[in-house]
């Protein structure tokens, strides 16, 4: 299918889950107060690659959804690693925040947000 519903209650807070969508790894992260917090906090820095936490989602602070594809050269990343506790490629050490934005090591680019939307408070459709 083109799409994939995904069931919100059925991910812990604090906790990724890793969704299949069209045979793409989506990384469905659901942020605790403090994880939202360091992401918000970085907003004004000289970033790599600028956006802000806000930019970067479409429903509300606690849910963020990212392509699970490096920007370097498209390796997996592992979740709740890394210098931000979020994303860590280890193919060749880049470090991604809260937020999906990378901070640290070769990828150029931010995980790419992709399609998405949330029916409700429980259910999001990737695609
Ligand atoms: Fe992720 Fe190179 S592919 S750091």
């Amino acid at each position: 299918a083109s799409k994939v519903e995904v069931d919100l209650r059925n991910i812990p807070l604090g906790q990724i889950a890793m969704i299949d969508w069209q045979g793409n790894p989506v990384f469905v992260f659901h942020r605790n107060e403090s994880q939202i917090a360091e992401a918000v906090r970085d907003d004004e820095l000289n970033l790599r690659h600028k956006e802000t936490d806000a930019e970067r989602r479409l429903g509300s602070e606690e849910w963020l959804v990212v392509l699970g594809i490096c920007t370097h050269l498209g390796c997996i990343p592992v979740t709740l690693k890394g210098d931000y506790g979020a994303f860590f490629c280890p193919c060749h050490g880049s470090h991604y925040d809260t937020a999906g934005r990378i901070r640290l090591g070769p990828a150029p680019l931010n995980l790419e947000v992709p399609k998405h939307r949330f029916v409700d408070d429980d259910t999001l459709i990737i695609g």
